[in-house]
C-alpha cells in the first residue's frame, strides 16, 4: 500500500490482509514510483493486492500476479487501465472522495475574494490599517453573498457538494450541466448573465477545455466573481486576466494552474481581488479516510465473492 490510508478503511484492510504500509505522501523529497520501481516492490513483497494513489501502475506492474489494484482517486489516471483489463486485474477507484473538501475550499475562495480577506490580513501584518487617508471600513466594503445568485458549471460530486453549501449561505443557485437532468440550465450562455458568482466544477474533456473564454466572461455581469477549484484547462487564462484587468469582473479565486504553477510575474499575482491557491482543494484528511473506506470495502467485497461498487473495468469481473 503506497497510498495514504486511515480510519475505518485501514482497520478493515488490516483485518483482511497483511498490510505493508509505505505511503508516498510521507516521503521527503517527493517519491513517485514508476512502473519498474513499483513492480520491483510488488515482487519483493510478494503482494497480491496493490493500493496506490500517485505511483504509476504501468508496464511490468501489470505482469505481476495481482488480484486487485485499488487506485485511491476519482479518476485512476495513474493506472494503465487498458493493460490491467488485458491482464484480467480489476481496478477499483474512489469517486467523490474529495467532494466535500473541494466544496469547502470553493467557499473559502469565495469568502476570501468577496471580503478582501487576504489583502486585509496583509494590511494588519504590515501595520497599514490606515492607508491612503482611509480607514479599512472605507476601503473594504462589499456586497453580501446572501440573496445573490451563483451558477455552478458541472453538477457532479463537487458541484453538488458546493450547491447545498451556497444555498446554506442564502444564495440562489443555478447549474449548467448537459449530462445532469437536475441542472437548471441547458445553455451556459443563458446562465452566465444571471450569475453574481460562477463556480467551475466540470471534468476536463475536449468539450469543456477552454469553455470559459472572452465571450463567456463578457456575458457575466459587471463585478461578478469567477471561481475555479476544478482545472485550469476549463478557462482561457489570458481572457480571464483581461476581464479582471478591465474591471469587468470583480474578482477571482483559482485553485489550479496549467503545469501546477503560475509565474510569479503573472499579472494575476499583482491583483488584490484575486486569491490563488496551489491545488489544495482536495487536501484533507477526510479525503484519505473516504478513499480508504471505499477501497477497503470494495476489496472486502471482491475477496468475499461480491461485486465491488466502484470498479472502472468491471468487465474483468465477468470473465
Ligand atoms: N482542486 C482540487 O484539488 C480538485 C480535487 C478533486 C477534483 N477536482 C476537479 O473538480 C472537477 C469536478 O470533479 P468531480 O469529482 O465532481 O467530478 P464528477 O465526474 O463527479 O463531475 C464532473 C461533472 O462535469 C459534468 N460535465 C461534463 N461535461 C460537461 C460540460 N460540457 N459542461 C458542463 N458540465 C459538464 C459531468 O456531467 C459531471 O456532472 C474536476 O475537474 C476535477 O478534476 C479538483
Amino acid at each position: 500500500m503506497t497510498a495514504p490510508f486511515r480510519g475505518a478503511g485501514m482497520e478493515r484492510l488490516q483485518a483482511l490482509a497483511d498490510v505493508v504500509y509505505d505511503p508516498w505522501i510521507e516521503q521527503v523529497p517527493l517519491r513517485i514510483l514508476d512502473g519498474e520501481k513499483l513492480a520491483a516492490k510488488v515482487r519483493e513483497l510478494g503482494a497480491d493486492i496493490l493500493v496506490v494513489e500517485s505511483d504509476l501502475v504501468t508496464g511490468p506492474v501489470l505482469e505481476c500476479d495481482l488480484r486487485v489494484i485499488g487506485s485511491c482517486r476519482g479518476d485512476p489516471n495513474n493506472v494503465d487501465v487498458a493493460a490491467a483489463t488485458a491482464a484480467g486485474i480489476p481496478v477499483l477507484n474512489a469517486p467523490g472522495r474529495n467532494a466535500d473538501g473541494v466544496a469547502e475550499m470553493t467557499l473559502a475562495l469565495l469568502f476570501a475574494v468577496n471580503r478582501f480577506v487576504v489583502p486585509a490580513d496583509a494590511d494588519v501584518r504590515a501595520g497599514q490599517v490606515f492607508a491612503g487617508g482611509k480607514i479599512p471600513y472605507q476601503r473594504y466594503r462589499a456586497w453580501q453573498l446572501a440573496g445573490r445568485t451563483a451558477g455552478i458549471v458541472g453538477l457532479g460530486a463537487v458541484g453538488r457538494a458546493t450547491k447545498w453549501r451556497l444555498e446554506g449561505i442564502g444564495m440562489r443557485v443555478l447549474a449548467y450541466d448537459p449530462y445532469n437532468p437536475d441542472a437548471t440550465h441547458r445553455s451556459l450562455d443563458d446562465m452566465l448573465p444571471e450569475c453574481d458568482v460562477v463556480s467551475m466544477h466540470a471534468v476536463v474533456t475536449p468539450e469543456t477545455t477552454g469553455m470559459m473564454g472572452a465571450p463567456q466572461f463578457e456575458r457575466m455581469p459587471q463585478g461578478a466573481i469567477y471561481l475555479n477549484s476544478a482545472r485550469a484547462a476549463l478557462h482561457d487564462l489570458d481572457a480571464l486576466t483581461a476581464a479582471l484587468a478591465s474591471g469587468h469582473l470583480g474578482g477571482a479565486g483559482l485553485d489550479h494552474f496549467q503545469g501546477e504553477q503560475l509565474p510569479v510575474d503573472h499579472p494575476l499575482c499583482g491583483m488584490r481581488n484575486v486569491v490563488l491557491t496551489p491545488h489544495i482543494g482536495g487536501a484533507t484528511y477526510d479525503t484519505e479516510a473516504n478513499h480508504s473506506k471505499m477501497i477497503a470495502d470494495d476489496i472486502a467485497r471482491l475477496l468475499g465473492g461480491e461485486r465491488p461498487l466502484h470498479c472502472v473495468n468491471a468487465e474483468v469481473l465477468d470473465r
